[in-house]
C-alpha cells in the first residue's frame, strides 16, 4: 500500500468506549491498522483527551502525519478530577449525545481530504458506541464492532434479553441477592456448562426494571447485529467453543488477540510506540524494582481502573498479603477507596517495607511479562486477564462487575489458571491463596497451564501462520477493505 496516493489510502476512524479498559485495545488496534497502510483518525472524549496530556505530557497525542487524535464531548458535566467516571452515567450521556458530534467530525475530517486526509473509509467502533452505526451508515462505509470483552463475557451479555423473557431478571427483591438465588444453574446457554446466575454479566442483579445498564447491554448488544463484522481480543484455542455459539447469532466474528502480543511481534516504529493511553500517570520505577528480585518471585496485585472497594476490605487484602510473607507489588489507584482516599494502615507498611512496593499506577504489560513476577491477584477485567495470560502468570480473581465474574468463571473452572477469592474478602483467605499461588501444588499446576496458554497466545500472534493474525488480515481484506 506504500505506493499508494494519499487519496487512496483507506482511512480508518477508530472510537472507543471512553474508559481505560476500552481505549488501551482500542490503540493497540489502531496501530496495527497503520502498520498495515491506513491512515488513522483516533477519536478521544474531552474528558479523556485533557486527562491523557495530564499522564502523558503533551508529546504523547501528537500523533503522526497519517495517525491523528480528535476530540468529541462525552455529555456529562465538565470537571477536572482525575478519576474514573461513572459508567452508568457515561453510558446514557454517550448514547444520547454524542452521535451529532460525531457525525460533524466525520464531515470535517471528509472535508478536509485536501489537507492530506484521505477521505473516510471505513469506522472501527467500541461495541458499546454503536450509535456510530448511524454514522456510517450516512456516509455508505463499513462499520466494525470492538467489542473489548472475551468471547464468555460477551455470550453471557448476548442473552440477556432471555434470561428477562424467561424471568431470571429482574430479582423479585433484594433478597435474592443473598438467599442463594444466585447458585441457580442456567442449563441452556450454550458453550456456558455449569454457569450460575452468579457467574453471568453482573448487570442482571438488579431488582430496578429499568436499570440503565440492563437497557443499555440490551440495546448494544441488539445493534451488533447491524455492523459489518465483529472484534474480539482473545484467540481461537482459548475461546474456541464460546466463538461458536456467538457466531451463528451475530455478523462474522474475528478473534484477533491478544492485540499487544500482534502489536509487540509485528509493530516496531517508534513514533508509534510512544503513542500511548495510560489516563494516570505510570511508575516505571516498578519495573526496576522487579529486576531486582527472582524469578517468578513477586505476587503482583492490581484491580484495573473501575473498581472500588471499602476501605475495611482494602485492610482484609493488605493484612492478608503482609501474613502471606510474600515478595509483593501493589498498585493502588488513587480512587479505588470508594468516597475516600485509599490508604493503607501504617503498621502494614512498617511491616512489609522490606519486600512490598506501593505505587497509583505501573506500566501493566510490562509488569506481567517481567519474568520476577510469579503471580497475579487481580479484578479479573479483560484486558488484566488477557495480559495475564500472554505472560503465562496464574491468578487470584477477586472480580468486581460486568463480565469479570464470567472471566473469572472460565479462568478458575476452563482454563485451569486462576482460584477465586470470596467477594466478602477476608485476610485469611487472601493469606491462604496467596500463598498456595505463589508456593503451593495448585500455584505450580496454575503457573504450567498459564505457560501452555502463553505459548498458545503466541502462536496465534506470531506469525502469517496464526489464528489471530489470520483472522486480523482476513477482517482488513473482507470488511474494512471492501466497499459497504
Ligand atoms: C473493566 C474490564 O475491561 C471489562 O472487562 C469491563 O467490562 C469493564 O471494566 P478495567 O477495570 O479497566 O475495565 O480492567 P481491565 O480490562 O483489566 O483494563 C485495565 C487496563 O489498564 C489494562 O490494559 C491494564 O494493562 C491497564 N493498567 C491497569 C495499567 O496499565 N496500569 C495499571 O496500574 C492498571
Amino acid at each position: 500500500m506504500g505506493s499508494l496516493g494519499f487519496a487512496d489510502k483507506p482511512h480508518a476512524v477508530c472510537i472507543p468506549y471512553p474508559a481505560q479498559g476500552h481505549i488501551n485495545p482500542m490503540l493497540k488496534l489502531a496501530k496495527i491498522l497503520h502498520h498495515r497502510g491506513f491512515h488513522i483518525t483516533f477519536v478521544n472524549t474531552e474528558f479523556n483527551h485533557k486527562r491523557l496530556l495530564k499522564a502523558r505530557g503533551p508529546d504523547a497525542l501528537n500523533g503522526l502525519p497519517s495517525f491523528r487524535f480528535e476530540t468529541i464531548p462525552d455529555g456529562l458535566p465538565p470537571t477536572d478530577v482525575d478519576a474514573t467516571q461513572d459508567i452508568p452515567s457515561l453510558c446514557e450521556s454517550t448514547r444520547k449525545t454524542c452521535l451529532p458530534h460525531f457525525k460533524q467530525l466525520l464531515h470535517k475530517l471528509n472535508d478536509s481530504s485536501s489537507a492530506n486526509v484521505p477521505p473516510v473509509s471505513c469506522i472501527v467502533s467500541d461495541g458499546v458506541m454503536s450509535f456510530t452505526l448511524d454514522a456510517a451508515e450516512e456516509l455508505g462505509v463499513p462499520e466494525v464492532l470492538f467489542w473489548t470483552t472475551s468471547a464468555c463475557g460477551f455470550l453471557g451479555y448476548v442473552h440477556y434479553r432471555q434470561l428477562m423473557e424467561k424471568g431470571y431478571t429482574p430479582l423479585k427483591d433484594e433478597s435474592y441477592l443473598t438467599n442463594g438465588y444466585l447458585d441457580t444453574v442456567i442449563d441452556w446457554i450454550p458453550a456456558m456448562e455449569g454457569i450460575r446466575l452468579r457467574d453471568l454479566p453482573t448487570f442482571i442483579r438488579t431488582t430496578d426494571p429499568n436499570f440503565i445498564m440492563l437497557d443499555f447491554v440490551f440495546v448494544e448488544t441488539e445493534r451488533a447485529l447491524k455492523a459489518s463484522a465483529i472484534i474480539l481480543n482473545t484467540f481461537d484455542d482459548l475461546e474456541h467453543e464460546m466463538l461458536g455459539a456467538l457466531s451463528p447469532m451475530l455478523p462474522p466474528i474475528y478473534s484477533v488477540g491478544p492485540l499487544h502480543l500482534a502489536l509487540n511481534h509485528h509493530v516496531h516504529d517508534n513514533d508509534l510506540k510512544q503513542l500511548g493511553s495510560n489516563l494516570w500517570k505510570e511508575e516505571p520505577e516498578c519495573i526496576q524494582w522487579l529486576d531486582s528480585k527472582e524469578p517468578n518471585s513477586v505476587v503482583y496485585v492490581n484491580f484495573g481502573s473501575i473498581a472500588v472497594m471499602t476501605a475495611d476490605q482494602l485492610t482484609e487484602f493488605a493484612w492478608g498479603l503482609a501474613n502471606s510473607n510474600q515478595t509483593f507489588l501493589w498498585v493502588i489507584r488513587p480512587d479505588l477507596v470508594g468516597g475516600e482516599s485509599a490508604v493503607v494502615p501504617a503498621e502494614f507498611v512498617a511491616e512489609t517495607k522490606d519486600r512490598g512496593l506501593m505505587a497509583t499506577w505501573c506500566p501493566q504489560e510490562q509488569v506481567l511479562s517481567h519474568p520476577s513476577v510469579g503471580g497475579f491477584l487481580t479484578h479479573s477485567g479483560w484486558n488484566s486477564t488477557i495480559e495475564s495470560i500472554s505472560g503465562g502468570v496464574p491468578m487470584i480473581c477477586w472480580p468486581f462487575f460486568a463480565e469479570q465474574q464470567t472471566n473469572c468463571r472460565y479462568s478458575c473452572t476452563k482454563w485451569g489458571i486462576g482460584m477465586e477469592i470470596n467477594s466478602d474478602v477476608k485476610r485469611d483467605e487472601v493469606e491462604g491463596l496467596v500463598r498456595e499461588l505463589m508456593e503451593g501444588e495448585k500455584g505450580k499446576e496454575m503457573k504450567k497451564k498459564a505457560l501452555e496458554w502463553k505459548r498458545k497466545a503466541e502462536e496465534a500472534t506470531g506469525s502469517s501462520k496464526g489464528s489471530s493474525y489470520k483472522n486480523l488480515d482476513q477482517m482488513i481484506n473482507q470488511v474494512l477493505l471492501s466497499p459497504r
